[in-house]
């Protein structure tokens, strides 16, 4: 199947009767729908949900896409199922949001030997061959964390602490782009801050019942030590509010008086309205929103055009403390921008 045909069978047609003037207006030209075959990760996240909808709403047929979407259910090996799936369905593209970022080369290459392209979205893969893959967009996750490590520090600076920090990392799923990235930036602004202290590091498997779990282990090792907590994603941050709530601690950003600040990604619809009312210190965004982008790469492929090989997706950092506007990452400033209830309201996922 390289072209999923469409007949809209018109009335006239299924009585068979001989074609006048009005019977060849009434007849609908055959349509030549994209056959897309789309490996998602799962549904393990709010984040995630709307990625799926966001590629499920734009891959439409009235967009002229016959969209074959899997959910792996976090794991690779259903991923790699799913691909093959695809190639032997001999689909138009392949798009493929990867769990981990590891073993890829194998199941790429036999996409590329039967001449199907990849787009590949959102998290990255690490291949020993670039050109496996036709194009990438997603997240510039290390810089995601820059900026919520850029933001700690300023607002530590702002407030005067320099004491110890004890910090608890609830990581994404192990070896994922996200919390490669995340989880790199936090590790790298430790080692530059003498009063940083990773005291507790596990993965919460992005998703908010893990990320409880995790949270009540760690304030049974470390209890009352525990400054700030760095989820690397909002649903984890719903488990480890949950979980510190349930032991009477506070969440906030006064750690002068024993409170935990929480530091989240995702700026999710639930997770920017904690953002708001302060029980997040900071929630820097990682944007889902690429089904549009999506359908916009595959026309300029069809096209006979080209696509840059890797491009990242723009993202903000959004807090509702007054006392950090800008952080400096990567060279430049990035301005934080101060959370409003109308952002939130006019947020979609
Ligand atoms: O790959 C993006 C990450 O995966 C999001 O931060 C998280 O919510 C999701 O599950």
């Amino acid at each position: 199947m390289k072209r999923f045909l469409i007949l809209i069978v018109t009335a006239v047609l299924l009585c068979g009767c001989s074609d006048s003037k009005e019977d060849k207006k009434d007849k609908a030209p055959v349509k030549e729908l994209i056959t897309v075959g789309f490996s998602q990760v799962g549904a393990e996240s709010d984040w995630r949900l709307a990625a799926s909808e966001s590629v499920q709403n734009a891959l439409t047929a009235e967009n002229g896409f016959n969209l074959i979407f899997d959910n792996a259910q976090q794991k690779q090996e259903n991923q790699i199922k799913a691909v093959r799936e695809f190639i032997d369905q001999n689909v138009d593209y392949i798009i493929i949001d990867p769990i981990t970022e590891i073993g890829w080369d194998t199941t790429l290459q036999e996409a590329k030997d039967a001449a199907i392209p990849v787009i590949i979205v959102d998290r990255g893969v690490n291949i020993k061959d670039p050109s496996l893959y036709t194009a990438w967009i997603g997240s510039d996750f290390e810089l995601e964390g820059e900026r919520a490590c850029a933001w700690l520090k300023s607002y530590l600076d702002a407030k005067g602490i320099h004491k110890r920090i004890n910090i608890v990392d609830i990581q994404g799923t192990l070896d994922s782009s996200a919390q490669l990235g995340r989880t790199k930036a936090l590790e790298e602004a430790a080692d530059r801050y003498d009063n940083w202290i990773i005291i507790g590091q596990e993965t919460g498997e992005f998703t908010k019942a893990k990320g409880k779990e995790v949270m009540e282990n760690m304030l049974k090792s470390y209890g009352d030590a525990i400054n700030v907590v760095y989820c690397e994603n909002d649903n984890e941050a719903f488990g480890a509010l949950e979980a510190i709530e349930n032991t009477g601690r506070h969440v906030g950003s006064d750690l002068e008086n024993g409170e935990i600040l929480l530091v989240s990604f995702d700026a999710t619809r639930a997770g920017l309205t904690l953002t708001l009312n302060g029980n997040i210190g900071v929630n820097i965004e990682c944007n889902p929103d690429y089904g549009m982008k999506l359908v916009e790469m595959i026309h300029t492929l069809e096209s006979g055009g080209s696509l840059p090989h890797d491009q990242y997706i723009e993202e903000r950092i959004f807090s509702a403390e007054p006392m950090v506007n800008s952080v400096w990452v990567d060279g430049h400033t990035d301005k934080v921008v101060q959370l409003t209830q109308e952002i939130i309201d006019a947020r979609s996922y």
